[in-house]
């Protein structure tokens, strides 16, 4: 866990909680030592970039969190520099509570889940929204060609601290394109077994 992480959630009321359970004296170690907001590593990258969604809260003026999903081809948020992530936000059901919440506080904290592997990144970062129309660079920096969605505005992140969590309690889950590999070598498999299979009863008979 970063130090920075540990600075932007580690409240008092949280400190208090860690104090009654005895994990205080573990996590107090490097957090007062100011730190700045942190930068992607390789493996952080890596990740983000292998990624076909990902959940992001947001903060609403009514007080309450909102967690809403967002979706798209593997690899369809950017990382765009060690600080920086930006993905292309696509037409949906028109209610725009996680935009409109960013327009008022530009906080967010998103979660990207490796459900295959196990493995989760939990992330915070500023978000600010930018109209791709103008700017060609971005809209191609942060477009996939060939997906199907209205792409309304892109979405760029300032981040601002990250933590990798472990993978206790993660089932394991498997997309159809992860799975398919596998069921077509078991199909191969079943016609190879299947053809010996009927020469053998070829020379029963
Ligand atoms: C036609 C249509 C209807 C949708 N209906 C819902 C819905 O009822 N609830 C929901 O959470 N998402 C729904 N979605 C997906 C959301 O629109 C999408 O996740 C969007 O990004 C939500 O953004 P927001 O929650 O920040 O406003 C729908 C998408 C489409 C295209």
């Amino acid at each position: 866990m970063t130090a920075r992480y540990r600075q932007q959630l580690f409240t008092p009321a949280v400190k208090s909680v860690q104090e009654t359970a005895g994990s205080r004296r573990a996590y107090a170690r490097t957090e007062d030592v100011p730190a700045d907001a942190d930068r992607l590593g390789g493996p952080e990258a890596a990740f983000i970039a292998a990624r076909d969604s990902f959940y992001m809260a947001t903060i609403s003026a009514s007080g309450w969190p909102y967690l809403q999903h967002r979706g798209g081809p593997r690899g369809f948020v950017k990382v765009l520099s060690e600080r920086r992530l930006g993905f292309a936000d696509y037409r949906g059901n028109l209610q725009y509570v996680s935009v409109g919440n960013l327009a008022d506080d530009a906080r967010a904290a998103f979660f990207f889940m490796d459900y295959a592997n196990r493995a989760r990144l939990k992330l915070l970062g500023r978000v600010r929204s930018v109209d791709l129309t103008a700017d060609d660079e971005l809209r191609a920096s942060l477009s996939d060609d060939g997906y199907g969605a209205v792409v309304e505005r892109g979405l760029v992140v300032d981040i601002d601290a990250f933590d990798w969590n472990c993978p206790q309690h993660i089932v394991e889950r498997f997309t159809i394109e992860e799975i398919t590999p596998a069921i077509d070598q078991l199909k191969g498999r079943i016609a190879e077994l299947e053809g010996e299979l009927a020469a053998l009863r070829g020379k029963v008979a």
